[in-house]
């Protein structure tokens, strides 16, 4: 059992270092489960991959199988995947339609409401002593669909979700909206899912804004795998943020975002593929994005992490990935690609191929960071190695809590991200309630200010 003054010696943010324990050890691992991932928000999937009544989504929250469906009245749930006999899975299947689910192993079934619906020989063996009103599927206590991400949470007490996202949501919002500028409008167009062997917060920690490992794709920059390649851009991106000011976004929530500000009356003219009707449709969106956000489109989204264990790429590519824990050693990534849903065949088809290269378990970026997240992880569980913490000192207390966005924006790299993610991390752990975490800004602060 760890203590308040346990994790706050593990967890040293003013010295600006973090024990490598907690990125290994059992008791941690298991207490994130019970204290963290049960009342966190978690996404736990896309409105697109239910479209229809009945139709269904194998999900799961922190280590927990879930189910994310649509009843026959068409409204989205999100169950526990157990069945309230036994626990076995009621759902096995990783999506489609059904009129209900039925366990498989006394087949008891219960309606996409969530209600138990029959039991096998109920009046002989039940009736008169159990009533099926008190044994539905355990359902989260609450849910939200946000532009087309589906959000939940086990705790009834959870702030709602836009006072959980704070400051981030412009920025997730730049990942959800439409390439026009329209709100929403996006489609989960497949979702890669692979296991690698790291613990969960090395990815949500890097995805909240680590700039600083950029030499570790600096091979697939020289390769020039961007949509923008064939135009001569050599990048892993687009040429968008090539003019950008970048801001490094922290916040008490947790959250951990880096964005693009582009210059005023920025020349930029979107380049892709030297395909005619690609262009075409890039400059389209990039003219109505102008004319619908007019000086709030130079914000231009890069990646981020929504606390604990959902990440973004925001615009090229463009995809959520949530981190599954397994183990405190094993992480079951699932990248959900989004393009806009009516945006032309083309387009999808492009942007898919763009993704496969970028993301997922053959993606050549993806590749470099989980080579590093794994070696990283192993060297938590040595017995020498575990003596030494690990450094986040990167630009420690250099930030600004009054620029061009809410929270705190640093006008460099830093870490103030990961250590803004540890920082909820440790209030979770320490069974802090919610005023911790929400709203708050870091004292003002200007040092090395050199935007
Ligand atoms: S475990 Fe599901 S019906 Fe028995
Ligand atoms: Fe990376």
């Amino acid at each position: 059992m760890t203590t308040a003054q346990s994790i706050d010696q593990m967890v040293d943010l003013q010295r600006g270092t973090i024990a490598r324990t907690i990125f290994s050890d059992e008791v941690i691992y298991r207490e994130e489960q019970e204290k963290l991932f049960t009342r966190a928000w978690l996404m736990v999937g896309h409105e697109s991959l239910i479209p229809k009544p009945g139709d269904y989504f194998l999900t799961r929250m922190g280590a927990e199988s879930a189910i994310l469906c649509r009843d026959k009245q068409g409204v989205i749930h999100v169950f526990l995947n157990s069945c309230r006999h036994k626990g076995m899975r009621v759902l096995r299947y990783e999506q489609g339609n059904t009129p209900a689910f039925t366990c498989p192993y006394h087949r008891w079934t219960f309606g996409t409401d969530g209600r138990l619906q029959t039991v096998p020989q109920f009046k002989e063996l039940y009736e008169g002593h159990m009533n099926p009103d008190e044994w539905s599927l355990v359902e989260v206590a609450k849910l939200v669909n946000y532009k087309g991400s589906i959000w939940a949470t086990w705790d009834k007490e959870a702030p709602g979700f836009i006072d959980y996202l704070g400051s981030a949501k412009a920025h997730l919002d730049e990942a959800l909206n439409h390439r026009d500028g329209r709100e929403g409008g996006s489609e989960c167009i497949g979702v890669h899912k692979w296991i690698f062997g790291a613990n969960w917060k090395f990815p949500s920690e890097n995805f909240a804004g680590d700039m600083y490992h950029a030499v570790s794709h600096q091979s697939v920059e020289m390769v020039g795998i961007g949509p923008s390649a064939q135009a001569g851009v050599k990048e892993r991106r687009d040429d968008e943020l090539l003019n950008a000011r970048l801001l490094h976004v922290s916040s008490t929530e947790g959250h951990g975002v880096i964005s693009g500000l582009l210059p005023e009356n920025s020349p930029h003219k979107p380049t892709f593929q030297g395909n005619p009707e690609i262009q075409a449709y890039a400059e389209k969106c990039y003219h109505e994005r102008k004319q619908r956000l007019g000086d709030k489109a130079r914000l231009v989204g890069l990646t981020g992490t929504i606390f604990p264990n959902t990440s973004y790429h925001a615009r090229q590519p463009r995809s959520l990935v949530v981190w599954h824990p397994h183990s405190p050693t094993q992480t079951e990534a699932w990248r959900f690609f989004l393009v806009d849903a009516d945006s032309p065949p083309a387009v999808k088809d492009m942007l898919r191929r763009y993704y496969m290269r970028y993301s997922g378990p053959a993606g050549m970026t993806e590749q470099d960071d989980m080579e590093n997240w794994y070696y990283a992880t192993e060297a938590t569980k040595g017995a020498i190695a575990s003596r030494y913490p690990f450094n986040y000192q990167l630009s420690l207390g250099v930030y600004r809590s009054d620029d061009v966005m809410p929270g705190n924006i640093s006008p460099q790299t830093t870490e103030e991200m990961a250590r803004g993610f540890y920082r909820a991390w440790s209030s979770y752990m320490k069974d802090e309630d919610w005023s911790h975490l929400l709203g708050h800004h870091l004292p003002k602060k200007m040092l090395n200010d050199n935007p």
